[in-house]
């Protein structure tokens, strides 16, 4: 029997990079998503095909455990079902079909979706539960892929909901569900590009953070509130105190924007952020920047910043409805006339999180 299993992308509407320092993330699954198709698989083995690639990889059951990664896509789905086999799982021969709609190097999180999609393909009948879920596929993100990546993309994938952000405590992981504001558009507008120093950047910033904590002498960044960081900034070297007083003011940012329902106020929040990683975290690129300042001159758009985790990728942009089509025209425009590449715009509609498809 073939069976379909889907795991959405994200987009991350407040709090970057504040999970793997335990704090707090704002982001909402998407409708754009990954589907894995698992069918019987005659050979005692994995097989699975990405349509993106028009490639396939091929493991022996009996190797899964012991198997390293290749440093290619294949990683996601070698690393989930290592983890699942040394978790106690039973992997059955199935051969997997992956297609995805979530643009890949965009900052929308389709690595996640890869691996949920396929750690839920390949549990199958074996009842994971939802938590354990996302940290399966994290732990295959840290552990096989090699990127110390927070909680929050595998998280929201598996917890989504429709029409809901999910406000997320990467201390105790546990979630509460944010109506979307009204009366405003969500829009991601594509950089088109994706700089290669993204994931060593990302590595170097988590241990940014660790140094920080360590100065002020707490297990994580979490513990420090902004009055006392203000007093104990000095002992911190200056990267490392950029690096925390992005962590700490933006964890206060994604408080204040969960609560809050004028758009006004959540733009404001979005600048702000998007100012703290450009020259606080240092994660942004002049494309991103372009973007944003685009964005801001353009009448209707309430706020804009980087999403996910930066050096390229897609901004984030809450327009006023009615505007959206004169907001695309114009940030496309300005990026084919300043870069030469059209920039793919998407409208952000909030899903559900993962599951099987079951045909009606
Ligand atoms: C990537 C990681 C996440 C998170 C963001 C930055 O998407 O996978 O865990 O750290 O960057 O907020």
């Amino acid at each position: 029997m073939i069976r379909t299993f889907r795991a959405p992308g994200r987009v991350n509407l407040i709090g970057e990079h504040t999970d793997y320092n335990q704090g707090l993330v704002l982001p909402m699954a998407l409708s754009q998503a990954t589907f894995v198709e698992s069918a019987p698989n005659p050979a005692e083995s994995l097989y699975v095909y990405s349509e993106h690639y028009k490639e396939s990889r091929e493991w022996p059951l009996g190797a899964i455990s012991q198997l390293e990664p290749a440093r290619d896509w294949g990683d996601y789905v070698a690393g989930v079902a290592r983890e699942l086999v040394r978790g106690g799982y039973r992997i059955e021969p199935r051969r997997l079909f992956i297609r995805s709609t979530v643009p890949e190097g965009a900052g929308l999180s389709s690595s996640a979706a890869l691996e949920i999609s396929c750690a839920l393909a390949l549990a199958a009948d074996q009842p994971v539960a939802p938590l354990d879920l996302a940290k399966l596929g994290q732990r295959a993100e840290v552990e096989f892929v090699g990127l110390p990546c927070g909680i929050m993309d595998q998280y929201v994938s598996v917890f989504g909901r429709e029409g809901a952000a999910l406000l997320i405590d990467c201390l105790n992981l546990e979630r509460q569900y944010v109506a979307l504001p009204s009366g405003v558009s969500i829009l991601a507008v594509n950089s088109m590009v994706k700089h290669a120093l993204a994931q060593s950047a990302y590595r170097k910033r988590t241990e940014e953070c660790a140094e920080a904590a360590r100065c002020l002498g707490v297990g994580s960044l979490r513990e420090v509130s902004q009055s006392t960081f203000e007093t104990a900034a000095d002992a911190i070297p200056e990267t490392a105190r950029n690096r925390a007083r992005h962590v700490i003011d933006e964890n206060e940012r994604v408080r204040r924007f969960s609560v809050s329902k004028d758009p006004v106020e959540l733009g404001r929040l979005l600048i702000e952020s998007h100012r703290s990683l450009r020259y606080l975290y240092e994660v942004s690129c002049a494309e991103l920047d372009f973007l944003v300042d685009t964005a801001l001159e353009i009448d209707g758009v309430h706020g804009a910043r980087v999403t996910g985790g930066g050096f390229g990728g897609c901004t984030i942009n809450l327009v006023r409805e009615g505007c959206e089509a004169r907001f695309t025209e114009t940030v496309q425009s300005a990026y084919i006339r300043r870069f030469g590449i059209s920039p793919a715009v998407y409208r952000c509609v909030a899903a559900a999180g993962a599951g099987e498809i079951t045909s009606a």
